[in-house]
């Protein structure tokens, strides 16, 4: 039998709902992204995306439903990020799918947004060779988390302050580029020298036997800051391609001797910057030299997406069975790790 899980994303600010059979066939994947919204105020204002969740979750459901042409006695659980996020926000989304769940008698399934993001993985690739691991880099988290099993994780490195997706956006702030500063930055470096300035890069001290896997972004933004006030006349270009090669060095370093100290034979991207042209490139440059395999998911898969979180939920519902309905939303839900 095929399993459908109706999936419902709204942690920050994309309202997702994507219907997917057997934990990685896609039915249908729509995102309504918030971004126009949130721009004039330079981020995401928490209520300003409930709303919006609220006044968009209805048509987003309906087309999904529509696109995967699937009508409610077709769907076998209905699941929904349940942290971490935006509190308001999340409440949306598990709202919706516990009263769906009840609605049309199915199990509900209550999914952590970052195992959304490291399931996008196997949404694509469902026979990938394990342990895996995995370089988790979105607007909120930056971690190298190894996967012995879907389910069964183990953090070896994140960062201790910013992470990677809010360091593009906070220079790309500082830039005056814009909101979200991660895909600007991105275009806008394609025209620049990753060369032209020699940024930081933190805690890369060491030889690579000893190097640390976490990371340190405040710093190099700092330097950034530092940079530009002090020769005004920089091209914007230059900036970003030296500020985005200075992140993907970092990344792409660590990611590959965690791979090496665990002994894994597979590395993958995930989140929303690993939609980012340079660190893709460059990773699967490095995984390559390095006899790697590697996988680098389709970009609609590393931005908030539903599909991502009903392929988690497919895994956890076999695992755990269905999430009681009193389970509530939890902004700062970490992940399951072992030891
Ligand atoms: O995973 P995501 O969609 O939402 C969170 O869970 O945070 O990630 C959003 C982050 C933002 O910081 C955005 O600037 C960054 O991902 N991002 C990028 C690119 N596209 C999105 N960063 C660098 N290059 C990109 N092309
Ligand atoms: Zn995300």
């Amino acid at each position: 039998m095929t399993a459908r899980i109706l999936a419902i994303e709204t942690s920050c600010d994309e309202t997702s709902v994507a219907v997917v059979a057997d934990g990685h066939r896609v039915l249908s994947n729509v995102v309504s992204s918030q971004i126009d919204l949130h721009a004039v105020y330079g981020g995401v204002v928490p209520e300003v995306a409930s709303r919006a969740h609220l006044e968009r979750m209805e048509a987003v459901l309906a087309q999904a439903m529509d696109e995967a042409e699937v009508t409610p006695s077709d769907v076998d659980a209905v699941a929904a990020t349940c942290g971490p996020g935006l509190i308001g926000a999340l409440l949306i989304g598990v709202s919706t799918a516990k009263s769906l769940a009840v609605a049309w008698d199915v199990p509900y399934v209550g999914v952590n947004h970052m195992e959304g993001h490291l399931f996008a993985t196997f949404l694509e690739r469902p026979d990938l060779e394990l342990p895996l691991v995995v370089l988790l880099v979105s607007g909120g988290h930056t971690m190298i988390v190894e996967v012995a099993e879907p389910g069964r994780y183990r953090y070896l490195g994140a960062t201790i302050d910013d992470a990677a997706g809010e360091a593009f956006d906070k220079v790309a702030r500082y830039l005056g580029l814009g909101y979200p500063g991660g895909p600007i930055i991105d275009r806008l470096a394609a025209d620049g020298d990753p060369e032209a300035i020699r940024f930081p890069r933190a805690m890369m001290d060491g030889d690579r036997d000893r190097i640390g896997l976490d990371f340190s972004f405040s710093g190099l933004k700092t330097a950034v800051v530092n940079h530009v006030r002090r020769h005004p006349d920089v091209a914007n270009a230059d900036v970003a391609a030296s500020f985005q090669e200075a992140v993907v060095d970092v990344l792409v370093t660590k990611t590959l001797v965690a791979a090496d100290r665990v002994g894994a034979r597979t590395v993958c991207l995930g989140g929303g910057v690993a939609a980012n042209s340079r660190l893709r490139a460059r990773f699967a440059a490095a995984a390559e030299a390095a006899g790697l395999a590697h996988l680098v998911p389709d970009r609609a898969f590393c931005t908030d997406n539903a599909a991502m979180i009903a392929a988690a939920a497919h895994h956890r519902l076999a695992a755990d069975g269905p999430t009681p309905l009193d389970g509530g939303a939890d902004p700062s839900l970490r992940l399951p790790v072992v030891a």
